[in-house]
């Protein structure tokens, strides 16, 4: 049987999406009971930038598995610099049964996945975060019950890993997303496309706004993510002045449906994307949000690299 990776969201299908949410669902419920899924298997964890949720949410499900985890720092690995991509892959094949990786840009976790013959999965890349999406999913679903005539507003920078992953996501379990940037940060032009193209088949309208009021008005879900991602640090102040307007607060989030839940991926900047009002207040599930990460990525690993369902 060909191996899978999830490089991008849309690598799995809705019906592969739901079932994912369903084992996450039963794994949260077992809180964190050992099981042997992954025994005898080991795990590379290929990272190029900084990161809390996703490895320790990695490290720990994979433990939880039954398998074995070797986190390899950035100044290891030196991806494309110390040796080549391909050179990476097919080494790591040799070692290990999957590979989760955090890479500065798309193509290299693609080709990660092109040259490994073992599972990749994409930790966050330039591009996307599907791991992230999939958490959001399962913390959307367990607030609301199910995605239907419910809309997410994303506000801030559109042209990111999180925005795209949460559109294509949101497109394919038909959840309605409208997202509010400044001009210049809208998202990825092929990427609206796709998931325009995937609302299609679940009914999720999809919006790209300028404006903050408008996508959060009636919105069930408000989400923020930092203004600078990670690898943007130099453009700071340019970036802090043209979102100033952006960001979540008490006045913005009057507007929204008045049981919403406010969502981060993590890490945040009280006083910049979101208020200290808001992000540490009733509406909060930001916590909830980044253990889903644990249970989700959990299912995927059972999906990709286990037996599968539960
Ligand atoms: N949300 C997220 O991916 O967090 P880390 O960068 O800490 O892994
Ligand atoms: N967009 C952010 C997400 C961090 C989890 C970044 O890439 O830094």
């Amino acid at each position: 049987m060909k191996k899978r990776d999830l490089i991008n969201i849309e690598d799995f299908s809705e019906k592969e999406i739901g079932e994912i949410l369903s084992v996450a669902r039963s794994l949260k419920w077992k809180k964190g009971r050992r099981s042997q899924e992954l025994a005898g298997k080991s795990v590379a964890l290929v990272f190029q930038k900084p990161s809390n949720r996703t490895r320790v949410s990695f490290e720990v499900g994979i433990w939880q598995l039954g398998g074995n985890c070797v986190y390899l720092n950035p100044q290891e690995i030196q991806l494309g610099v110390r040796e080549t991509v391909a050179d990476v892959a097919k080494t790591l094949s040799r070692f290990v049964d999957g590979i989760v990786a955090r890479t500065n840009t798309h193509e290299d976790v693609e080709g990660l996945a092109r040259f490994a013959s073992v599972p990749v999965i994409n930790g966050l890349s330039d591009l996307q975060h599907p791991c992230q999406a999939l958490a959001d999913l399962l913390t959307v679903q367990e607030k609301f019950k199910n995605f239907k005539d419910l809309t997410l507003a994303y506000v801030g920078d559109g042209n990111n890993n999180v925005c795209h992953s949460l559109l294509l996501g949101a497109a394919l379990v038909g959840l309605n997303m409208n997202v509010a940037t400044p001009g210049d940060y809208a998202p990825n032009k092929t990427i609206v496309q796709k998931a325009q193209r995937l609302a299609k088949a679940t009914g999720a309208k999809i919006l790209c706004s300028g404006s903050p009021q408008e996508a959060v008005s009636g919105a069930h879900v408000i989400y923020a993510d930092t203004f600078v991602s990670m690898g943007q640090e130099a453009e700071t102040a340019a970036r802090l002045k043209t979102f100033k307007d952006f960001q979540v607060n008490e006045q913005l989030a009057k507007l929204a449906y008045k049981n919403y839940v406010f969502m981060h991926c993590l890490p945040a900047h009280r006083g910049q994307e979101v208020t200290e009002a808001i992000i540490d207040g009733k509406h909060s599930v930001i916590f909830d949000q980044a253990e889903n990460r644990l249970h989700a990525q959990k299912a995927v690993l059972k999906f990709l690299l286990g037996k599968g369902k539960e």
